[in-house]
């Protein structure tokens, strides 16, 4: 039997990196919510209809159909990236200028609408390992499995600091654990789907636990889900 893992969590918990494990273990699809909301910012940055100084939120919802979203694999044992109207952006989309806005155009709830509507129908044969904000709560409330994943906002900043040094950003410690906090706080205070812990969720907080331990913890309770055992 195929199941749906609904993973959710505050920003840079690593929720990614386990649903990728997990997915590519059980042969499910892995899908990143988190990229279609970074794809619509992408979309509103490169037409101007956002910036520090301003947000013109009715004409990207008016911009909304015209705005493609798909996860597209360049070959079979590749992994889908996402393409913004014919294009990969799957590496634009990860820029700080991308985390800045991101949370703001996430709290929209037409954007949210559009990007759940498509969410159901990449789910809707079950298999799938999607990760988010709200997967749990609002996409599938009737997930099989559903985690959250939380850990100290330091320890979140420091591996999202050495992952955007690593690929050449520059960027300071201060500002991706400023935005990192700037997330949290609309993420979990918006009024259409917040970020919160659903009631049969299981916590992982992952603060001071290895990728391998976090990975066979949550592999073990997949395949107990799997296997009905609970
Ligand atoms: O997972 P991520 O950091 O790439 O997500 C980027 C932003 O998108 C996050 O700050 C909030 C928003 N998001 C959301 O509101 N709902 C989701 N299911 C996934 C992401």
């Amino acid at each position: 039997m195929k199941i749906t893992i609904a993973i959710d969590g505050h920003s840079s918990t690593g929720k990614s990196t386990v649903a990728k494990q997990l997915a590519d273990h059980l042969g499910y699809i892995y899908v990143d919510s988190g990229a279609m909301y970074r794809g619509v910012t992408l979309y509103a940055l490169k037409h101007d209809l956002i910036s520090e100084h301003h947000f013109d939120k009715k004409q990207l919802i008016d911009s909304l159909p015209k705005i493609r979203l798909e996860f597209i694999k360049e070959n079979e044992k590749d992994r889908a990236e996402i393409h913004l109207n014919g294009i990969n952006v799957e590496k634009e989309i990860r820029t700080m200028n991308v985390s800045e806005f991101v949370s703001p155009i996430a709290t929209l709830p037409e954007v949210r609408r559009k990007l759940v509507m498509l969410q159901h129908e990449i789910g809707k044969e079950k298999g799938v390992v999607m990760d988010g904000r709200d997967i749990g709560t609002v996409v599938f409330p009737d997930a099989e499995l559903k985690i959250f994943m939380t850990a100290k906002p330091e320890t979140r900043a420091s591996r999202r600091f050495n992952e955007l040094s690593r690929r050449g950003d520059e960027i300071t410690y201060k500002e991706v654990f400023d935005n990192v906090k700037e997330r949290d706080h609309i993420d979990s205070t918006r009024k259409d789907s917040p970020l919160k812990k659903a009631e049969d969720a299981i916590e992982v907080d992952n603060s001071e636990m290895n990728l391998e331990d976090q990975f066979h913890i949550i592999l073990q309770l997949a395949k107990d889900r799997i296997a009905g055992r609970v």
